[in-house]
């Protein structure tokens, strides 16, 4: 089977293998009506996933508002990590966010994600602040990480 990976603009048709993904790397995932929702209704949501021949293993979603890009979530599935599939995909999510007008992009990450906020950092972005108790199952504080495209 072919490892080559194409990074694309999710649509409707992706939801169930998204939502997979996101069952599978989230303690609190979002529905699968959670995502139909962002494709049908949401006119600021922008996803882009990761499809290999096998199917999406990855997908990095958006929302993107005038000048201003916010991640809303990411991941690559289990058995693909570790292999510079996130790197690329956020590598592609920032070259669609910049192609959409963005200038900066920012998200929220566990305090006690260091895979996440590792490559967050090696793309550039910096610390923001804390959002105290932002998680709803344990209360776990969020760390803000933010980059401007033209620093
Ligand atoms: C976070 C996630 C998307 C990273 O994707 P990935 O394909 O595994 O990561 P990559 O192989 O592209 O690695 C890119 C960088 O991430 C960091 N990283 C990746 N795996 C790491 C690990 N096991 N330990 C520490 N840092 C790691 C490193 O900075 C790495 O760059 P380097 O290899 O040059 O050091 C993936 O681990 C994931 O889906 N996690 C579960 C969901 C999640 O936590 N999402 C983020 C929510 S904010």
């Amino acid at each position: 089977m072919s490892d080559s990976v194409i990074f694309r603009k999710m649509t409707v048709a992706d939801v169930a293998a998204v939502h997979r993904i996101e069952e599978l790397s989230f303690t609190l995932p979002w529905t699968k009506d959670a995502f139909y929702h962002e494709m049908v209704t949401n006119e600021h949501a922008y996803y882009v996933v990761a499809e290999m021949e096998e199917g999406i293993v990855g997908y990095c979603g958006m929302w993107l508002v005038i000048d201003e890009s916010h991640v809303t979530n990411v991941a690559i599935l289990p058995e693909h990590r570790g292999k510079k599939l996130g790197e690329r995909l956020m590598v592609a999510a920032i070259e669609a966010a910049k192609q959409q007008g963005a200038v900066m992009m920012s998200l929220e990450v566990r305090v006690s994600n260091e895979v996440a906020q590792n490559l967050y950092r090696k793309l550039g972005f910096k610390n923001g602040g804390i959002r105290k108790g932002y998680y709803t199952d344990d209360h776990e504080d969020a760390l803000v990480m933010w980059v401007r495209f033209d620093e």
